[in-house]
This record gives structure tokens, sequence and C-alpha cells, in this order.
């Protein structure tokens, strides 16, 4: 999601510093951008000049201290604890005293992820939504000890983006994915069960509910590794067994299959249109 948080932020005037560990990582992202910046402008959604300005805003490094003098800083590595608490702490003695310190966790907790910092009141959750230029939704998750001027500083940057914020207390999986991860389970469980197809429950949803993806779809948009670290998390943190992950969810990512990302999930991708892998 960070090209896609690049892509907001440019687009509304920050100077934005993306990082990653891989090069090709950050030149990937750089292509994406361009892309969907010029989707935007092929669309008359913005100017061939805002879009020239917003690339001219984007610089890359492969060097975490080099973000240290930011104002704000989003993360949004991979959805593994020990992922993001490594990189707060290696970014730790490069920060600037008011730096302001964020994650775009979809479900890991903010007070934890905060109390390893040196800043707890200077933390929260910055949770974007994908396609991160075309949803309207920002969750802003307040850590336990989250000061008002850090909140009011997010909320001010999310009305600058032209988007919405929803604030959510700090619970396993905020709002949005504690409601869509155990639909998305229970549509797995459905195929599990042999209910239906992957085409049946997909196409139940969209015209049943007018729901824009059906929740196979979707849970490939998203990846079927977050989808199940999510269940995971609400799993494990509120001890109810009605989130347990669906034992074919688990499987799909065992195999690999995390959905577009590596091109086979509840479809495969690998042709000119996907195909339901059953
Ligand atoms: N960048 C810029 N613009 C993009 C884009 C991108 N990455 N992706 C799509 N768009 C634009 C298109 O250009 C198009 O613009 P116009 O309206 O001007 O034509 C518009 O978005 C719609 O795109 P498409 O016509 O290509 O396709 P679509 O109508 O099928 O819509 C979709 C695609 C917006 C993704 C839609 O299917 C949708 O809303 N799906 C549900 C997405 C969703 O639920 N997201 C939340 C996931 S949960 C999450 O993110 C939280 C988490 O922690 C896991």
């Amino acid at each position: 999601m960070g090209n896609g948080i690049a892509h907001v932020m440019s687009l509304a005037g920050y100077d934005v510093l993306l990082n990653d560990v891989s090069e090709e990582t950050l030149n990937a992202a750089i292509a994406t951008i361009d892309r969907n910046l010029e989707r935007q402008v092929s669309r008359d959604k913005i100017t061939a000049e805002a879009k020239a300005d917003a690339m001219a805003r984007i610089k890359t490094t492969g060097a975490l201290p080099d973000l240290g003098q930011s104002d704000l800083v989003i993360e949004a590595a991979t959805e593994r604890e020990t992922v993001k608490q490594a990189i707060f702490e290696d970014l730790l003695p490069h920060l600037k005293p008011n730096t302001i310190l964020t994650s775009n966790t979809s479900s890991i907790s903010i007070t934890r992820l905060a109390s390893r910092t040196d800043r707890p009141e200077k933390f929260m959750g910055f949770h974007f939504m994908n396609p991160v230029p075309v949803m309207q939704l920002v969750e802003l998750i307040r850590g336990i000890a989250t000061d008002s001027e850090t909140f009011a500083a997010c909320k001010a940057v999310v009305d600058k983006l032209g988007k919405t914020a929803a604030t959510a207390e700090d619970f396993p999986a905020f709002i949005v994915n504690r409601i869509l991860m155990p639909m998305i389970n229970e549509a797995v469980y459905t195929l599990y069960e042999g209910v239906g197809s992957v085409s049946s429950i997909d196409s139940s949803l969209k015209l049943g509910a007018n729901h824009p993806m059906g929740p196979l779809e979707l849970a490939d948009f998203i990846g079927l590794d977050t989808c199940l670290a999510i269940m995971n998390v609400l799993h494990d943190g509120l001890a109810d067994t009605k989130y347990r992950p669906c034992p074919l969810l688990t499987k799909y990512v065992e195999a690999g299959w995390l959905g577009r990302k590596s091109q086979r999930g509840f479809y495969d991708y690998r042709g000119e249109t996907p195909v339901p892998t059953r």
C-alpha cells in the first residue's frame, strides 16, 4: 500500500520520501505511481501538470535513517508485528523530537507498537484502504497514550488529502477489518463446506448485496496472507472462536496462493481473464 499512500500524499502537496529494503521494490513503486497518476490524467481527474508536480515531490531511499527528519512517518510494511517493531527500533535513534510516528497496520495493537518507541504520545494508527487513490476512508486509531495534538495533526492530514477520517478505538482490527474480515472468512467457509462455488459466492454478494467485488475476489485483492493474519489477530486478541480462520484460507496461504500478488488465489490470474480455482 506504500505506493498508494505516497501517491495521495504527493498529490496533496506533501514532499514524500519512500523507503523500502529493496531497490527493485522502490523502482516498481515509482512505476506504479506513475501509471496510476496517468490513469487519473486520462480520466480528467487531475491535470498533467499536477501529475508532474506529484512525481517530482516523491524521492526514494533505501536508508531508513534518511527518514529521521520527516514530520510524519507512515509505516506500511508487511502485516507482521516483529517486522514493524524492527523498523521503528531502527528509526528511533535518527528521529527529530517532534516527528509523529504512525502505522498503516490493519489490525495490530497501536498501543503495543507505540509502547516500544520513545514517543507513545506521538504514535497513532493511520489506516488507508486499498486502492488508496480511490477509497475515501482513512481510519485513525489512537493508542492509549496518544495525545490530542497528534490526533489533530493526523486528522488535518486526512482533511488535506480530501479523504474522510473515521476514528476507531484501539481494539483488534479496529472497525473496517473487524467487520469485513469475518465476512470474507465466512465466504471461505461457504466455499469450504461446498455451499457454493467461487463464482456463485462472488456473484451472490455482487448482485445480491451490491458489493463492488465479491468477497473471494476482494480477498485475492487484499492478499490472502493479510486476510489470514487479520483473522489470527481477531482470534487471539478477542479470544472468541467465532473468529477462527477457515482451514481452507490457511491452506491457500500455505500453498503460496496469496491472491493477485502471487497470480493465484481463489482465482488464477495467469491468463487473460481470472479463472476460479474451485
Ligand atoms: N489508482 C488510481 N485510480 C484507480 C486505481 C488506482 N490504483 N484503481 C482504480 N482506479 C480508478 C479507475 O481509474 C476508475 O476511475 P473512474 O471512476 O474515473 O473511471 C475507478 O477507480 C474505478 O476503477 P475501474 O473502472 O478500473 O474498476 P471498478 O469500477 O471495478 O472499481 C474498485 C475498482 C475501485 C477496486 C472497486 O472494485 C471497489 O471499490 N472494490 C472494493 C474495494 C474495497 O473494498 N477496498 C477495501 C479493501 S479492505 C482494506 O483495504 C483494508 C485492509 O486493511 C485490508
